[in-house]
Parts: C-alpha cells; sequence; structure tokens
C-alpha cells in the first residue's frame, strides 16, 4: 500500500553545519533512514563541512552517536549504520573566508549531483553561495538548499535573494519549510485535488470558516536568543502556517508541476487582507511549571510574542467572507498541529427536533495521530424517533495504511530527496517569500514593542484568543 521505493541518483551532498544540531539531530539521521530503505545508494557521498578542524573518523564517530540517539532502535543495523558511515567524508572549510575550499572542489565528483545544504546561520548563505561559485565547486546543475530563517523582513529577504541569486539561478534553490515536507500537508492536496467530493463545497458559499491551530508543548529554552527576536509571527506564522493557509485556500493548480503550484500558492499570499490590529492576540508565557518566557529568553522586559491568534480574510472570488482563524503557540495544553474546516448550516431543515444539529467539519491532523476526520450528521441510532447526533468518519493513516503507515519518512528526508531529485514543488521561491514578509511586515510592525498579555503554562493561551473567536459567534476547537 506504501509507494514503491525508487533510489535516487547517485550525489554528493555537502551538509554545510556539518557539526550543529540540525545536521545531528534531523539531516544525517534522515538520510540513514533513507540508505536503510534503498533510496540512497552505495554510490552517493555525504561530505560534512564545519569551520572546526576535525577528522573524517571523527565526524563519522559524531553521526554514529547522533543515530543511536536520533533513529529508532530497530531501525539500527550495525552492517547498514557501518554501510552509512562509510558515505561520509569531511573537510573543514572556513564560510567567510578562502581556507579548505580547494579542498572541497577537488573531493566533488564529476556526473553525480551535486547539492549543498546550508544548515548555518542566515549570515553565511551569502558568503557559501558566493565561495561555491569562486571556487568552482559547484556547477551549472549544483542544487543548493537554504534553511528558514529566510530572511527577518522584506528588506532582508529580498537582500537574500538578490545575493543567491548573484551566483544561482532561481531553479537550483531549495528553500526549506520543512512542513511541506509533512505527511499530511502533501497528503492536504491530494485531498483535494484528487477527490470530486471536497472542491465543490470548498469556498465561502459553504465553508463557514477555518481553524488552523499549530500548538506546542515546549517552549522556548535553548534557543531563546534566536526566538526572542523571531517571536511567533516569525517563527511560524510567516512560513509553516501561511503555507498551510495556502494549501488550504488555492486554486487548482493545471498540473503537480514546481511552478503550477507554487503560482496558485503565490495568488492566495497576494489576495491576503491587511490584517486589522483588533483582530489580533497575542501573548506569553508566564512561569508555571517551567520558568517564564522571559526567563527563558534570557530578556526580563522582553515584548516577543510566544503565542499568537489573528483572524485573516482573503479576498477573492472563492473566499470574500469566509474567516480563517490561524492559532500558534508554546507551552500550551496539548501539542497539536490541524487544519478544521467547518462547513455551514444546510439552507433548511426539515426535522421537528433538530436540537442535536451540529455542523459537518472537516478536521485534517498534521500531529500527533496523522490523520483525517469527517464529522457529519445521522440519525440518532434506537427507537427514540427522528434525532440528529453528530458522528465521526475517522481515517488515522497509520491504522489505514497498517504498520507502513507508522513508518512514514519524516520531513526532512523526503524533502532531501526531492532536491535529489530536482523536484522544487515543496519548496518556498523567493517571490512567495517575498509576498509572505509583506504581508507580515505591517502585521508586526502594528504591535511591536506592545507586550504580549500573559498567560499560563498549560492553558490555551490569552483569555482574549476565545474573545476574539466569540465575538464572531464562534469557538476554537479544543487542544487536545
Ligand atoms: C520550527 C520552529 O521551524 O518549527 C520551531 O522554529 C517549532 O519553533 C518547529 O517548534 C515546529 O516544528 P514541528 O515539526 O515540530 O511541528
Amino acid at each position: 500500500m506504501v509507494s514503491r521505493v525508487i533510489p535516487v541518483d547517485a550525489f554528493d551532498l555537502v551538509v554545510f553545519g556539518a557539526t550543529g544540531d540540525l545536521a545531528c539531530r534531523k539531516i544525517l539521521p534522515g538520510l540513514y533512514r533513507r540508505y536503510l530503505g534503498g533510496q540512497v545508494t552505495e554510490r552517493c557521498r555525504i561530505i560534512g563541512a564545519a569551520r572546526g578542524p576535525m577528522t573524517r573518523a571523527e565526524w563519522q564517530a559524531m553521526i554514529a552517536q547522533a543515530l543511536s540517539e536520533h533513529v529508532a532502535k530497530d531501525k539500527l543495523k550495525a552492517d547498514k549504520v557501518a554501510g552509512f558511515l562509510e558515505r561520509l567524508e569531511f573537510v573543514a572549510v572556513d564560510a567567510r573566508g578562502g581556507q579548505g575550499w580547494a579542498d572541497l572542489a577537488a573531493m566533488m565528483r564529476e556526473g553525480v549531483v551535486r547539492a549543498f545544504y546550508f544548515s548555518v546561520a542566515p549570515d553565511l548563505f551569502g558568503p557559501l553561495a558566493e565561495r561555491l561559485r569562486a571556487h568552482n565547486v559547484a556547477d551549472s546543475g549544483s542544487r543548493i538548499v537554504v534553511e528558514k530563517p529566510f530572511g527577518h523582513d522584506l528588506a532582508t529577504a529580498r537582500e537574500l535573494n538578490a545575493t543567491l541569486a548573484q551566483h544561482f539561478d532561481e531553479t537550483q534553490i531549495y528553500r526549506i519549510d520543512h512542513y511541506l515536507g509533512k505527511e499530511t500537508v502533501q497528503n492536504l492536496m491530494a485531498v483535494r485535488f484528487a477527490n470530486i467530493l471536497f472542491e465543490p463545497l470548498w469556498n465561502a458559499q459553504y465553508v463557514d470558516h477555518v481553524q488552523i491551530t499549530v500548538a506546542e508543548t515546549v517552549g522556548v529554552a535553548g534557543r531563546g536568543a534566536y526566538y526572542d527576536r523571531a517571536g511567533a509571527m516569525r517563527d511560524m506564522i510567516q512560513n509553516h502556517m501561511m503555507q498551510l493557509l495556502c494549501l488550504i485556500a488555492m486554486e487548482p493548480p493545471y498540473h503537480f508541476d514546481p511552478d503550477a503550484v507554487r503560482d496558485e500558492k503565490l495568488k492566495v499570499i497576494r489576495a491576503l487582507d491587511p490584517v486589522r490590529p483588533e483582530d489580533v492576540v497575542r501573548g506569553q508565557y508566564e512561569a508555571g511549571e517551567g520558568l517564564s518566557y522571559s526567563d527563558e529568553a534570557g530578556n526580563p522586559d522582553s515584548r516577543t510574542e510566544s503565542f499568537m491568534a489573528m483572524k485573516v480574510h482573503i479576498s477573492n472570488w472563492r473566499w470574500k467572507g469566509t474567516p480563517f482563524y490561524l492559532r500558534t503557540g508554546k507551552r500550551l495544553k496539548a501539542r497539536v498541529s490541524e487544519i478544521a474546516v467547518f462547513f455551514k448550516q444546510p439552507p433548511h431543515t426539515i426535522f421537528d427536533d433538530a436540537s442535536g444539529w451540529q455542523e459537518n467539519l472537516l478536521v485534517i491532523r498534521l500531529q500527533p495521530d496523522e490523520g483525517m476526520n469527517l464529522k457529519v450528521m445521522i440519525k440518532e441510532p434506537g427507537p427514540g424517533g427522528m434525532r440528529l447526533v453528530r458522528v465521526p468518519l475517522d481515517m488515522s493513516f497509520a491504522e489505514a495504511l497498517g504498520a507502513e503507515g507508522s513508518d512514514m519518512p519524516d520531513a526532512y528526508e523526503r524533502l532531501i530527496m526531492d532536491v535529489i531529485r530536482g523536484n522544487q514543488t515543496l519548496f518556498m521561491r523567493g517571490d512567495e517569500v517575498e509576498a509572505a514578509w509583506s504581508w507580515a511586515d505591517p502585521v508586526i510592525a502594528a504591535h511591536e514593542g506592545r507586550r504580549p498579555l500573559a498567560y499560563a503554562q498549560g492553558s490555551s493561551g490569552p483569555l482574549a484568543s476565545d474573545r476574539l473567536m466569540a465575538r464572531d459567534g464562534r469557538v476554537w476547537r479544543e487542544l487536545h
């Protein structure tokens, strides 16, 4: 029932920031799982690049340790681990200087895909791109993979796009948003465009409103310095949640093709109305079971939001009048990422007792328990006459797909394989990122310097977030 594994072409993948957290936690474990699955073959090489002096054996030992921590025990097969470690090379390079670049150039093989993963601080993206070209490490078919944050605002995102464009063509630039690599996020497109069932109802005439929630239980400990400059708006909404909004709201692309899909997403972002300040709620968690946000961020007077809820409108024919509510936050009650589409009432009720009536609801769950749930009205079973009750038509992907369903590739491994295949569909195009910043910048500016509302750890965020919904006669879905 799961799709076939097709090995990717031979590649040399250079990971800059090879000793960093992302490389050890996500990139290398992901590549190992693809090696185990047969997608990454013996002809592939991963070259770790970092500033500090290190031998190949030391990096291999570091990655062996990372695999033991971040790969499930039943997937750690000694011969496979050894085979994977054999695929690793290491080179010390100075991203801002000249050291190591000739060595790296000499290591690159002809006739294989060359990809360069920038798992480094954003201020190194430009210097790396420049040196890859200047030292002839990259060729015209090479791909670069750029991590978030992609800019801090429109001006910096534009600058970064312009810098990268001096050295690489847009078709060579893969801007990662790991939400696009999640199984259910891609399923969103399959559900919408491979079924006739939903699309006729997918508009303002039938959809009352949409709720997009990404709630987390973790705080910002360990990454407070970055987060305090970003906040929920830059960290989650401008990118991950914007992508979810686009996939839910976009028109059907003419083909499942990178530019066709990205053109449609871009149209959604451009059609977003400016967000009114009164439609935004910003929160910051207080001390509770853990430290307060400001303590974790190391900034006692921090005005950065760790929670944000907002109402968004899309001004186009399909969506005019249907609000989209977005909500994200740290240290909330539960870890839940989901999209809930609330349908309208039928135009007329034929039942005398319609007291049990509730709207049709489609919930697309990203995590945990990936799956879909469609709530429909039926007759309450039994002899008691015609009364209505709402029941779920539940589909958990893991259950529906059996054991293989619980073994779905993680977002990073899927996206890295797409880089090697040269498929940009699940990566953000430069104009898309800029459009998202054009929309986000005024929202950020309107609240800059204002103190966010306090909320308790383990709650659903500030009460004002519930009031935002209550004002429109609606309620958020429970976080559980
Ligand atoms: C990252 C954010 O991009 O996404 C983090 O920087 C956030 O703050 C994370 O915790 C959430 O990702 P996931 O895959 O755990 O939902």
